[in-house]
Order: C-alpha cells, then structure tokens, then sequence
C-alpha cells in the first residue's frame, strides 16, 4: 500500500558541488546520506538552475529546496533564466530562484546554503523569502539533516487540508472494520477472481478509505458538523461564500436541491433555456411554472448571452437560473445581471463549468458569488469535478444570504436548518468519504496556489489561440487551415501573452465587434480564454456558406480515432477545454494532428483509410476524405441545417401544460411513443411528454408540455432533417437526449420517435 508520509515529499538539493573532492563535496554527501539513512527522507539533486526551475515547475511534491547560494552556472543558463521571465538585473542564480519558487508557492521552505564570508551579500529581499539559512562546513551533517527533516515535517503538516489529513490517519490505523461497506476495507474482494483483479486494480489506499458513516472522527455531511462541517466552511471562505454545501451527486443533483429548498407549486420562474436538463427536473419536482430567458445564437449557431431586454418587467419572479458560463465560454458579468433581473427573489447560477472563475483576476465580476451587496439569497452550483479536481460527481452549492439592515444574526443557522431538509431530501446516508476528501483538496489547491495555476492554464490556451491562429494566418490565399472563433487581437503578434492573459478587456464581447456575431446592445459578456471554440472552412461567422468546407463532425471523429476527445461538435465548430490536465505535448499533438487531417484530405486518401468503422457502408466505397466533406457539407448548406437549427431554439413553443403536469401523465402512463414523421403526416399537434436536448448544441428545443405542431413547427422540422441527415450519412449518429430511433427498416433507414401525451 502507497503510503503518505514525510519519504513522500522530497527534499530537493541545488548545488553543483556534488561532485569533486574538496570539503564541502563531503559534508554535502553526508548530510544526503543522513538524510535518507536516518531520517528516511527522500533527496533529489539538481545540478543547474534550468533543471532545477523545471522541476519546481513540474512537481508539487517538494518538501524543502536547498539552494547553493554560490552556484556558478550563469553562463550558458541566461537563455533558460530569460524563460523564466525573471529579472536579470541581480546576478545571482539563487536570488532568480528563490523568486521563482516565491511566486509559486508561499509556504515551501526554502534553505540557503551559503560560505560565511558570503552572508553580507545576500540581499536582504531574498533573505525575507527564505526560511533560513545554513554555512557550509560549520555544523555536523547529523545535526543539518535532523533540521532539513524537522523543516519537512512541519511543512508537510501544513500541505494536507484537516478532513483529508484525519481520513489518511484513520486509514494508516490498520483498525479492524466490523461495519459497512461489506467489503470492509478491501478484504471482501479477496474472495473470489474478479473482485482479487477490482482490489490490484483500485490499489489498497482507495478500499481502504471507502468507509462507513459511523466513523464519528470524520463528522457528518447530512449535519454538516465535525470535520466535513469544517471542510465545508473551508470551502465557503475560499470560494467567497457564506455557506457551502458539499454535493455527491453533480450539478445535476445540487441544481435540484437549490430550487426544492426555496420554490413552491405554481411558483413563477425565471430559466434559462440554455438550461441543464437538471433544471428540467427541478422544475418538475417543484411544480414550478417557468417563464424562460432566451439567448442568443450567432451564424455559426454557437450560444451566446440572454438578451435581458426581453424580460417582462411587469412580471415578478421567485427565481431565476442562469447558465454561466455557457459551455462555449460566454460569461456574464454577473453584477449587470443583478441589475437587470431585480423582478427575481432569488438569484441561481448554474456555473457547472466555471467553479474556477474566483481564482483568476480576469474573471472579475463574472461569477455568482462575486455579486456584492446583493439584497437577495442568491445561489452558484458547481460541478468541482469538472474543471477542478474533485472526483467525478463531487459537486458545491454556494450561498450568498441577503444583505440588508436589520438581518436577525442567525440568518444563517435558520437557512441552514430550512435548507437542509432539501438537501437530505437528495443524499444518501451512506457518503463517499473520499469524494468528500476530493472537494476539499481541490479547495485547498485553489486557497494555495490557485491563481498560479489558473494563470498558468489561461496562458497555455493563449499560446495555442495564438499558434493556431498564426498559421491560419500565413496560409497562401487559396490554401486553408482551422481557426479559433476569438477577438482579433489574439493573434496580433504584439500583444503579449502575459498582458492578454491579465487584462479582461481584451476578452470582452462588445456591441458591433465583428468576431463573434452576437448582437449584444450592452457588453456584458466575456469569452472565457480557456474555452477553445475551433472553426472549420464552410461556414462564416456572418453565416455565409463557402464553396469548399470541412464539417467538425468528420474533424473531431478523426481527432476522436487519434485520441483527442473534444468536448463539443457543432456543425463547423468544436469545443476544446485548457483545463488543470492539460499538458504542452497534449496541445502540441493537436496541432500534429490537424495537419495530419489537412494532409490526408489534400492528398486525397480513401475515406475507408482514415476512418476503418466506415468501411461497412457500401455508399462510402471509393469516396475519398474531401468527397466525403464536400457532400456532407453541400447537404448542411443545401438544406441550411444551421439556420433550420437556431430557428427552432429561438422561439419558446406553446406551452400546453407544465413540465410537472406532462411529468405526471408520464407516472400515469398516458404516454404513446410516437414517430415524428407520423405526428406531421397526421396534421394535429400533439404535446410532448420530456424534454428534447439535441447535441450539438445542448440546448432543449422542447420541455415536457410544450406543443409540437403539425404544421410550421421549426422544432419538428429541424428534427426530421436531422432524421434524414442520419440516414443520408451512416455513421455521423449524434446524441438527442427526448429522441428514441426506431430499428432500421430494410433500407437500413431509422427513424426518430419521441413521447407524446395522449389524447
Ligand atoms: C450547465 C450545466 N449544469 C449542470 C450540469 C450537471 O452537472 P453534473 O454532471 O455535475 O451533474 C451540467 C453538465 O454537463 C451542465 O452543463
């Protein structure tokens, strides 16, 4: 079983007098072999500056760095030195580094090793970030290395966060479990060959901390008290919240809790139909009774923000729920959304995807609980397992209690107490600990160095945004490559990567730039830098069909075959994510990879031999990669599936009952699955029974209770194009949550059918 202990966080030596005979090469040895004879701690060596500001830059397991103040390796290092972006004025190597190490990490204790004659020149600036300071030759190897030790052991006391800390003593205890889990520890896995291979699989640590509830050192997530009451309010600080709650069960679920707490039955609502499905079912479940925000599409059909000026002000709303950001990166500056949603109680942001917008200042004013003074309970959901590090599924409710005079004191007790009985309402007794642990890590690592991170992140996708559009940029006139849907000045080659990654301006979506085709009367949106919209010839942003194009779908089936997943596939655009994971190689693999498709279609290899699985369908046969993209394209441009898309998004159907009242004709199985192409044969319109989400884009075109109707209706045509754009090319089958298909009929055609409440 890996264990964690002080042997897991290294010491890490920076000296080039390792080697040779003299004295301090002695006494430098014997402190090593002290430290890892007698103290059992473990010791790693660089001998060069470059080599040791990689490692600082790669590794996070340091338990102290002891820097050779009178290193000599300048020379040939200055060009790594100049990549690192630091001041050259000073000549010493140390300072340079302790610099770096300062701006990555405030606490790592860092010692200087140093000659006594030399104490005098150590500025007084790198003395104020160091944690102390040894001479050479003056104190015995043994005494050293018990203080190097004493130093990591203090430091690494600091580094885990209390729940997660408690959790890993309880599992180095070896106590003998009498209570759930059956498997009790991992034991129960050994009985037979399956669960022996699930328990090598998983490894002793993940088995051995999947615990009980009655484990009362841990406290109690559904009473919020002990150390997870601790870790939540941990959370809370950190992501500027009065309250947090920890979710088990995603966004999906937190989504539910917010609105059963705080919604009753008939309740007006106001939601976002760039909406989570999750939002569907907490409609239903409330009974709620929603009014719904639309937002806006550009040419290329990417989602962009609600136009507020649509609201009826005459009306007054219990609550709102607003997707922020949206999956293609467009962030609202949530102050103006207060401003212009006062006929709301109360505030929700769906922030699934933006749990990480409090740590980076270019998010400023863009996410829930940055709302100051707010007179209403406003609420964040967010998925921490989506672009933080928590574990699939571990998810948070941020609260944000009113702010006005008079507010009894135990404002807070008392919501807590309310709110609570929804939130159990969607647990279980029986929580994942180290799903618990996951959330409060990855809280720890943002209160950390979650800003380092972040920036670090946001300049690597402008790295790519910048590359990419770089060689867009130097293609001949009548040769082509991928773009980045983005504000121009991305790609100018004279603004900085730094400045762009600092200055929100930069990012922001205002009225009448041409680059992201929304029209937006305000600026109150931001594009999110990390969020990679990639564009494909055939389609431009002002909605004009070229001649020759390329359909992501083929393009990110290609880079699917490759390895790389996208996120997102719209009709010539797809989604990438920069996220904590993301690594150099992985984007420069990308971009091997789209020349590798440039290369493939120019040279015009058999369709069959890029993409196998095609093979089985005769109508492919001897079609080459640019046919198959210019037939596929040609059908989008002539049937203008993109337009057909976002007219039937953009206008909210009749709605015939509530999500809840089709709900419940569902439980009473008054419900006829039925062929959408027989619903427009028939003439009549018909209500359907749940939502229907086609993918792209994620938004639902139809709710549970809204009219589907048999003549004009933008909602069903466009789904029986997509019917037919299926049969037309086998293979390109997207996800359409609502959409059953039937068997193919004996020309291999399918057909779509959905739920219909009967008459
Ligand atoms: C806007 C939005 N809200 C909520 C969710 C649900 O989140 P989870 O997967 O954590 O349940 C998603 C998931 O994709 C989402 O996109």
């Amino acid at each position: 079983m890996a264990k964690l202990d002080k042997s897991s966080w290294p010491v890490l030596f920076v000296s080039d007098q390792f080697e040779g005979h003299h004295g301090v090469t002695e006494w430098l040895n014997a402190i090593v072999k002290n430290l890892k004879e007698q103290q059992d701690i473990t010791v790693l060596f660089s001998y060069t500056l470059s080599d040791a500001s990689e490692v600082i830059h790669s590794r996070e397991d340091m338990g102290t760095i002891v820097i050779d103040w009178d290193m000599q390796a300048f020379g040939h290092e200055h060009e790594k030195i100049r990549h690192l972006k630091l001041q050259l004025q000073d000549k010493s190597i140390a300072t340079l580094l302790v610099k770096y190490i300062r701006k990555r990490n405030k606490n790592l204790p860092i010692l200087l090793l140093t000659e006594r004659r030399s104490i005098e020149l150590i500025p007084d600036e790198v003395l104020k970030m160091v944690n102390g300071v040894i001479w050479k030759l003056t104190e015995t190897p043994e005494f050293l290395a018990g203080r190097i030790e004493e130093s990591v052991v203090q430091y690494t006391d600091t580094v885990l966060p209390a729940f997660f800390k408690e959790l890993v003593h309880y599992v180095n205890l070896y106590k003998y479990a009498w209570h759930t889990p059956g498997h009790m520890g991992g034991e129960g896995f050994l009985r037979s060959p399956s669960g022996t291979g699930f328990h090598k699989f998983f490894g002793e640590n993940v088995l051995r901390s999947d615990l009980s509830i009655s484990v009362p050192e841990l406290g109690s997530l559904l009473d919020h008290s002990g150390l997870t009451g601790d870790a939540e309010n941990f959370s809370a600080q950190v992501f500027g919240a009065d309250q947090t709650y920890y979710v088990l069960n995603g966004t999906s679920t937190a989504n539910q809790i917010v609105w059963r707490s705080q919604v009753l039955p008939d309740d007006l609502t106001l939601v976002d139909r760039n909406c989570h499905k999750s939002l569907n079912y907490a409609m239903i479940i409330t009974s709620a009774r929603p009014d719904y925000m639309i937002p806006m599409r550009n040419k290329l059909g990417i989602i962009g923000p609600v136009d507020f000026s649509k609201i009826d002000q005459n009306k007054s709303y219990k609550m709102s729920a607003l997707t922020n950001s949206t999956y293609d990166g467009v962030c609202y500056d949530t102050v103006y959304v207060k401003n212009k949603l006062k006929n709301v109680n109360i505030l929700h942001f769906d922030e699934a995807w933006f749990a990480y917008a409090k740590f980076h200042p270019i998010y400023r004013n863009h996410f829930g609980m940055e709302v100051e003074d707010v007179n209403k309970l406003t609420f964040s959901t967010q998925s921490t397992h989506k672009l933080l590090t928590a574990f699939s599924q571990a998810a948070m409710i941020h609260v944000k209690f009113p702010d006005w005079d008079g507010m009894p004191s135990d404002y807070g007790e008392k919501f807590r107490d309310c709110f609570n009985e929804s939130y159990m309402m969607h647990g279980s007794t029986s929580p994942q600990y180290s799903m618990i642990a996951s959330l409060e890590v990855a809280t720890k690592m943002m209160k950390d160095n979650g800003t380092t991170a972040w920036n670090d992140i946001i300049k690597e996708a402008i790295e790519l945004r910048k590359k990419v559009a770089d060689i867009k940029q130097s293609c001949k006139p009548d040769d082509w490559f991928f773009g980045l849907w983005q504000p121009e000045c991305i790609a100018d080659p004279d603004l900085d990567i730094k400045e762009l990654a600092k200055n929100q301006d930069f990012w922001l979506i205002k009225p009448g730039d041409a680059w992201h085709g929304f029209a937006v009367k305000d600026t109150y949106v931001m594009l999110d830098p990390i969020k990679l919209t990639f564009t494909c010839p055939g389609l431009t942003v002002q909605g004009n069909y070229e001649q020759k194009g390329i359909p992501a779908a083929i393009v990110t089936n290609f880079l699917i075959n490759r390895g790389i997943v996208c996120e997102k596939t719209d009709y010539y655009s797809w989604l990438l994510l920069n996220s904590l994971g993301t690594s150099r190689g992985k984007q420069g693999t990308l971009v091997a990879e789209l020349f590798k498709f440039k290369e493939l279609y120019e040279n015009e290899a058999l369709l069959t031999e890029v993409f196998p699985s095609l093979a089985k369908c005769p109508k492919y046969n001897g079609k080459t990669l640019k046919e198959h993209c210019q037939d596929m394209h040609d059908y989008i441009r002539e049937h203008d599936l993109v337009d057909k898309m976002i007219n039937a998004a953009n206008q909210i159907p009749p709605q015939s009952k509530l999500p809840v009242q089709a709900y419940h004709k569902l439980v009473e199985k008054k419900v006829d699955s039925i062929q959408l192409r027989d619903i427009q044969k028939a003439g009549k319109n018909r209500i359907g029974a749940v939502m229907i989400v086609p993918y792209p884009p994620g938004i639902p075109i139809l709710m549970g209770g809204e009219a589907i109707l048999a003549e004009g209706d933008p909602r069903l045509k466009y789904l029986l194009y997509r019917q037919d754009f299926e049969n037309e090319f086998p293979g390109y089958t997207s996800d359409i949550h609502g959409i059953e298909r039937t068997k193919p009929d004996k020309d291999g055609n399918v057909y779509f059918e959905t739920l219909i409440i009967k008459e």
